[in-house]
């Protein structure tokens, strides 16, 4: 009597993942804004169950083994289950180096001193421009084997580093094919207005004329073919103003692309009011943002991508001003901004180590940010950043007893498991 009921229900997965400390990371429709950062959604002693790269079954423990048969499992006693990382904002493909310019850093200049020399982006674009589609793959693909070894399972791009239309768009072709090419998703921005290349110098109007009437349409045009793109500018002193900004951005937006911006790296020009007044998915950076952009980030929806690995790759002593971003009420993510002038890292653990402590996040904002905030950031906070039946089954096992341990053990690789798409990496080699 009652066995037939409980026969019937009993599923067949792939995978079931048992006996640890699950953060769900509850999507809840929007982003977690303000007081809200922070919603794990645990479950003590729980297990996740996949077939065929998604998640069927999550909860607890004792529950999901007497309602799942496994073809493999994993016993995860003693350590912690999270959604995979999501990183929603890096300079990747690149080629070439500029350790140089750290040394000269180190030694006293200044980043904004170096570009202004005709180093810094430019020296990239200088790299990328001499490189073909197949030498940006090659060499970026060990470093998304890297990212998803330390836990990042969904990752955004940008071009930037070619600054002709044929570069530009040379950059979203290797983006494409990485795409292809690796199991981690990957999402692709458009950032044309990266730099004033060399040619360009003292024209910059002259370059944002190229960039709006040419390079623009001619990346929506790549795009339909191929994939959604943002748009991203960066707005600063001494390289794309407010007002250039919103012309780029505005044309952005009318010829489809979401919208993105690097404001308030170093000076507060009001970058991050354009994007909340534009709509924009998010604005990153955001260190020196003044008190009116603040407030415009708890009215609007606009997520606040913080990258707290570039002022410490840059030995700064400013972060971005976390807790009144989150007391204005404003949604917070985090990223690594990867790339070779100003922060070569990786991880995202690492990323949440710094968070933890000059961001003043605890784990659990640390964790939320890292993942459904950073999700949503790129547009894609229903189907990463959080474990739930019917999403993509990209989870991590850290090798820790409690989320706590995330941001307060760092410089050491503390996931021990990575599932991508129901797959468990390492295991199709
Ligand atoms: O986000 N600030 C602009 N772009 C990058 C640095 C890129 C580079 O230096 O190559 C950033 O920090
Ligand atoms: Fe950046």
């Amino acid at each position: 009597m009652g066995n037939e009921g409980i026969m019937t229900s009993i599923i067949q997965v792939d995978l079931l993942v048992h006996s640890a400390q699950v953060c769900t990371v509850p999507d809840r429709g929007r982003p977690q804004r303000g007081a809200d950062l922070g919603d794990l959604g645990l479950i003590p002693n729980g297990a996740v169950a996949i077939r065929d790269g998604r998640i069927v079954a999550l909860g607890k423990t004792a529950d999901l083994q007497t309602r799942v048969t496994a073809a493999k499992e994993i016993d995860a006693t003693g350590k912690v289950i999270t959604p995979g990382f999501v990183d929603p904002h890096t300079h990747l493909p690149w080629v070439g180096e500029r350790a140089n310019e750290f040394e000269m850093r180190v030694a006293g200049a200044s980043y904004m001193e170096i570009m202004a020399a005709g180093g810094g982006i430019m020296s990239t674009v200088r790299a990328v421009r001499a490189a073909s589609v197949d030498d940006l793959v090659e060499a970026n693909l060990p470093r998304l084997d890297r990212m998803l070894a330390h836990g990042t399972t969904t990752v955004e791009m940008k071009t930037g580093y070619g600054l002709t239309t044929a570069d530009e768009l040379k950059q979203l072709e290797a983006i494409h094919q990485l795409d292809q090419a690796h199991s981690m998703d990957i999402a692709a921005t458009f950032l044309g207005a990266h730099a004033i290349p060399a040619e360009y110098k003292g024209q910059t109007e002259t370059y944002v004329d190229l960039v709006v009437e040419e390079m623009l349409p001619a990346a929506a045009e790549w795009s339909q073919g191929n994939r959604p793109l943002f748009c991203d500018v960066f707005c600063e002193a001494g390289v794309f103003d407010v007002a250039q900004s919103r012309r780029i951005l505005t044309k952005a937006r009318e010829l489809g692309f979401q919208l993105k911006i690097h404001a308030d790296e170093f000076e507060g020009l009001g970058g991050t009011k354009l994007a909340c007044e534009l709509g924009a998915v998010s604005a990153d950076h955001l260190v020196t943002t003044p008190a009116e952009d603040i407030a415009a980030l708890g009215k609007g929806e606009t997520i606040a991508v913080a990258l707290p690995g570039t002022p410490f790759g840059l030995g700064h002593r400013d972060y971005t001003p976390a807790p009144e971003i989150l007391a204005a009420g404003g949604a917070l993510a985090l990223a690594t901004d990867f790339n070779p002038g100003t922060c070569w890292c990786e991880s995202m653990q690492f990323i949440i180590a710094l968070a933890t402590r000059y961001l003043q996040l605890t784990p659990a904002q640390a964790l939320a940010a890292a993942t459904i905030n950073a999700a949503y950031a790129i547009g894609q906070g229903d189907r990463a950043g959080s474990l739930a039946i019917g999403r993509p089954a990209d989870l991590l096992i850290l090798n820790l007893p409690d989320y706590r341990h995330l941001g307060y053990r760092f410089g050491t690789n503390l996931v021990e498991v990575v599932v991508k798409g129901g797959r468990v990496v390492g295991d199709e080699r």
